[in-house]
């Protein structure tokens, strides 16, 4: 499987990149090294030493350039050799590192792994509500999951599955049903929305809501913005009654390919604006996603990705149900922008 390189990818959150030190980590099956430069701003380059393959985050930091640590070449931020401490001193035109596109925004770190002219920071979707200082983001995490990210990204675009993997937690039997509505927006873009009157509540909106185990409407609205973030309004109301008088919280899934079978997943929960938590709810809800991802979301998907194996998904002959739609609608979507991306690539090629 290729990846979408024409993208901005989450790398970290920016605040695990501090000051006079280097964080590394695999994106897209490339090594990367990320600093800061002295005004603060963020650098990405290759991980990699052009002259025998190191990776210069096993160097030093002086300033604004890395200094290799196995013979002792230095690269500032935009790659280039700027020292050859041997012989005459002389930069060889290979001496080079790659470089790569990084913008800071909505507390992440973003890295665009394509073409870098093609680098539009407006493509980075929109997380502004993790911007919210005043107690809007209740939690947050980071885990590695083993699996590809768009067995990730069907998770989380086929949210049928609260009813059963996370009974009682997320779901009740009654959201089971639901059949998914979905909406285009652009090529990039996808909402699959999910719509659940007088079900059963389950715990996390029973603490977020009355405390009274009483039914409730329930909704879920997942944003997906190609080719792997997502953002669910989800939430739910007194029976008949209006939204504005319900209670619920956007959840945010940030999925970066590390390697084709294992993916960078950042989460992060928010409130509305004006309905920030008490300290011991935050504490729980907090608690209880972390639970769901990581007991209960991350053993099934990464076992579906170990039966899978290297297999071409669609070789194994998949069952389509209707709840589906918006996964496979995603499956599409990612097929589409890769297979422009080898076209716009084979063209360039050919004018070369
Ligand atoms: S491996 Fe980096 S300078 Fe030799
Ligand atoms: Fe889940």
């Amino acid at each position: 499987m290729s990846f979408v390189m024409n993208a901005w990818y989450a790398a970290c959150w920016s605040d695990e990149v501090k000051q006079g030190e280097m964080f590394h980590r695999t994106l897209l099956d490339e090594e990367i090294v990320l600093y800061r430069n002295a005004a603060g701003q963020p650098v990405a380059l290759r991980d990699r030493c052009p002259h025998r393959f190191v990776p210069l985050h096993m160097g030093r930091l002086r300033g604004d350039v890395i200094e290799c640590g196995y013979h002792g070449l230095q690269f500032d931020c935009s790659g280039a050799c700027v020292k050859n401490p041997h012989g005459d001193g002389k930069i060889p035109a290979a001496a080079k590192v790659k470089s790569y596109p990084v913008v800071e925004r909505h507390t992440l770190l973003w890295v665009w792994m394509g073409e870098p002219s093609a680098a539009d920071p407006s493509l980075i979707p929109d997380y502004s509500l993790l911007d919210n200082k005043d107690g809007f983001v209740t939690s947050r995490g980071y885990i590695v999951m083993n699996a590809g990210y768009e067995l990730m990204g069907e998770n989380l675009l086929d949210l049928s599955h609260v009813a059963y993997l996370h009974e009682g937690l997320l779901g009740t039997p009654g959201m089971a049903s639901a059949l998914p509505e979905l909406r285009e927006e652009g090529p990039r873009r996808l909402w699959v929305d999910r719509w659940m009157p007088n079900v059963e509540v389950p715990k996390v909106f029973d603490m977020l809501f009355r405390q009274d185990g009483n039914p409730v409407d329930a909704w879920q609205n997942m944003r997906f913005d190609a080719p792997s973030n997502f953002l669910v309004d989800a939430g739910v109301h007194a029976p008949g009654e209006s939204r504005e008088r319900g209670a619920g919280y956007f959840g945010i899934h940030i999925l970066t390919p590390q390697t084709n079978g294992t993916t960078h997943y950042h989460f992060a929960a928010a409130r509305p604006q004006g309905q920030a938590l008490d300290a011991q709810t935050a504490e729980q809800l907090s608690q209880l996603r972390r639970f769901v991802f990581e007991e209960q979301d991350k053993p099934i998907v990464d076992a579906q990705q170990a039966a899978i194996g290297d297999a071409d998904f669609w070789s194994l002959k998949p069952v389509l149900l209707a709840i589906d739609a918006g996964p496979v609608r995603m499956r599409r979507m990612l097929e589409r922008m890769r297979k422009d991306e080898a076209a716009q690539r084979q063209g360039e090629a050919c004018r070369v």
